[in-house]
């Protein structure tokens, strides 16, 4: 992976430069997977680019004190995690929210319309919120709550499915999603992943 595929502007100002050396090869480990840029190329690696830093603060301690604990979390990312001090923690944090997001990319019509339909008012007769209440209208995220735009569509619907089984513990998701049914989380997806 090479050094110069990100600006050395991207990284915190007030780091002296064999901090930057140090984090520069961080993300270079943590670029073999999820892209230096932040835009993955494999959909078993989650787009971190413009995800909103809190989100990854909270997500990179929580694999590192291994309460995300879903199979993929800890196959991949508690080893990643276990070393990361906590200012490393929030200097990839703040050097992977600053890339650009990822673009949407097309899919099927029918699901992307019903998807969004779910997005923006939930499904009231099964007391299931409108998602865009806490991820923003378009998705875009806020602090504890990521975004989820241009997020690769088979990630989103393994999340939604270790969150619905609790092998991922997030009990604010859980309530909203306890309910989902697989043809309605496929349909979610498809909408997050085209805008
Ligand atoms: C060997 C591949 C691999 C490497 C290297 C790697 N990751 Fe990951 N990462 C993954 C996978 C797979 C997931 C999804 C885990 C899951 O499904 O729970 C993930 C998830 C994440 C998440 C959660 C994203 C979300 O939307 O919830 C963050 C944040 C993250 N990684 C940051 C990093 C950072 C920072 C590094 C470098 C220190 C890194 N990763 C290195 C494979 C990798
Ligand atoms: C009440 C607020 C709230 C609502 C409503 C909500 N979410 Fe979430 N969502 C969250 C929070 C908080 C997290 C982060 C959980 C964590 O920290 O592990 C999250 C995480 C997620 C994730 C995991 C993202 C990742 O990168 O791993 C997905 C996918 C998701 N939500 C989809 C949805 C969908 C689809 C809906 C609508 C059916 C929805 N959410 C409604 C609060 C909410």
């Amino acid at each position: 992976m090479c050094a110069g595929a990100y600006g050395a502007g991207d990284l915190p100002d007030n780091m002296t430069d064999a901090q930057r050396g140090a984090l520069s090869k961080t993300v270079e480990t943590c670029g073999t997977c999820h892209g230096v840029n932040g835009r993955s190329v494999s959909p078993t690696f989650p787009n971190l680019a413009a995800q909103q830093a809190p989100y990854i603060e909270l997500q990179l301690k929580a694999f590192k004190d291994q309460s995300r604990a879903d199979p993929d979390a800890q196959a991949y990312m508690w080893g990643m995690a276990a070393q990361l001090s906590d200012a490393t923690i929030s200097a990839l944090a703040g050097y992977f929210a600053a890339q650009p997001a990822a673009p949407g990319r097309g899919g099927n019509s029918t699901l992307i319309a019903q998807g969004k339909s779910l997005f923006e008012e939930g499904v009231p007769t099964r007391g299931i919120p409108p998602c865009a209440s806490c991820h923003g209208a378009h998705a875009e995220g806020m602090a504890a709550f990521p975004r989820l735009d241009g997020q690769h569509a088979p990630y989103l619907f393994k999340q939604l499915l270790v969150i619905q089984s609790v092998l991922r513990t997030a009990p604010v998701m859980h309530g909203v999603i306890k309910d989902l049914t697989k043809d309605q989380m496929q349909a979610v997806v498809a909408y997050l992943e085209s805008i």
